[in-house]
């Protein structure tokens, strides 16, 4: 079957001001659910660009953190010049914190899902979300690898179903991977594309396939080197020092395996070993291991590398430290 390239939708570049302007005028409440890793960071940067934002999650103590997190990386952006500190305290007077996600959603005109990444918990919540929101609000999941599709599918407007997906740090990382869902409205994602512009990113549109593009690809290169270490080809410091130096990466895939979270990994790896079929995406043992074992990287304090509350140095864990330089 020959399948063409191109994406379904067309974007309209040219009257992208008018387009902002009428975005604008219908998208003033954005509600974020989940406030952990990726949440804390979605909110910051529509609070720093002038949306009322509500910041829910089920967890008060996940909601503290991230109001504490927000605050400190608006401080960095204050200390480099970049906001200053007027625009950091409207920034922060216009989030919301909720747990009852009936009030977080209530007048909302967009609502952004990043919850942790469990099919399942999607799908509740975005039947939720569905009897609890206005007519209008668009539906847009943070998901990393969950089938856009098959989320709406559980709506009642698949239409105004879309992915937004965010890297991470948000504030910092310039990409957001739009997927239209099979049943997105062109003009739902027109208005995403618009907003994620306004929101000084760089949007890319692509359709809804196992892990999209993004974790298609970086996923089984991250799981690839945790075979790699598993298999005692090399430890975690000559794995990540050989992908960095040799191949120009930032980090090494240990190491963003780590940042990224290892549950979240084994939850992609996972959705592309279930969506294509194919052994190739198998997760390897060694991550599910650590994922049942509690080891989840950064947000855990340890995975292949031990993480320090005010250190920065990257310290192998002690798990993967007694180098055996033959096998
Ligand atoms: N971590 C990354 O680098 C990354 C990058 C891009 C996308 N994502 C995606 O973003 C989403 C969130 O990932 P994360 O890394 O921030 O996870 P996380 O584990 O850091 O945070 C998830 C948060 O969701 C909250 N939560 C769980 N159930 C909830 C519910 N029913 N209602 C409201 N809140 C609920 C939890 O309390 C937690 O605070 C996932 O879908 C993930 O795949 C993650």
């Amino acid at each position: 079957m020959i399948q063409t390239t191109e994406s379904p939708v067309k974007l309209s570049h040219a009257g992208m001001n008018e387009n902002i302007q009428e975005m604008l005028q219908r998208l003033k409440i954005v509600t974020v659910i989940g406030s952990g890793t990726m949440g804390n960071g979605i909110c910051h940067v529509f609070a720093q660009s002038g949306f009322n934002v509500h910041m829910m999650d089920i967890n008060q103590a996940a909601l503290d953190k991230a109001i504490a997190t927000i605050g400190k990386n608006m401080d960095r952006q204050v200390a480099k010049n970049t906001l200053t500190e007027d625009d950091k305290k409207q920034a922060l007077s216009r989030i919301t914190t909720y747990t009852a996600l009936a009030d977080a959603v209530k007048d909302a005109d967009l609502v952004v899902e990043a919850a942790t990444e469990n099919i399942d918990l999607k799908i509740k919540i975005f039947q939720d979300l569905d009897k609890l929101c206005p007519p209008h609000t668009i539906l847009a999941t943070n998901t990393s690898s969950i089938s856009i599709t098959r989320i709406g599918s559980f709506t009642k407007r698949p239409g105004q179903v879309i992915g937004m997906h965010f890297m991470n740090p948000v504030p910092v990382m310039r990409l957001i991977e739009i997927i239209n869902g099979y049943a997105t409205d062109a003009t739902v994602t027109q208005t995403v594309y618009d907003l994620s512009k306004y929101l000084g990113k760089v949007p890319c549109v692509v359709n809804d396939y196992p892990g999209f593009i993004s974790n298609r690809i970086l996923m089984p290169l991250i799981n690839e080197a945790i075979l790699s270490l598993q298999e005692g080809v090399a430890g975690v410091e000559e794995i990540d020092t050989i992908m960095k130096l040799g191949m120009a990466h930032p980090m090494g895939p240990l190491q963003l395996a780590d940042f990224i979270g290892l549950d979240t990994c084994y939850s992609i790896m996972n959705v592309l070993h279930m969506g294509f079929g194919n052994q190739k995406y198998a997760p390897a043992t060694l991550l599910a291991n650590m994922v049942q074992a509690g080891f989840l990287g950064v947000k855990s304090g340890e995975g292949f590398y031990k993480y320090t509350p005010g250190s920065k140095d990257l310290v192998v864990s002690s798990r993967f430290k007694n180098k055996q330089w033959k096998l």
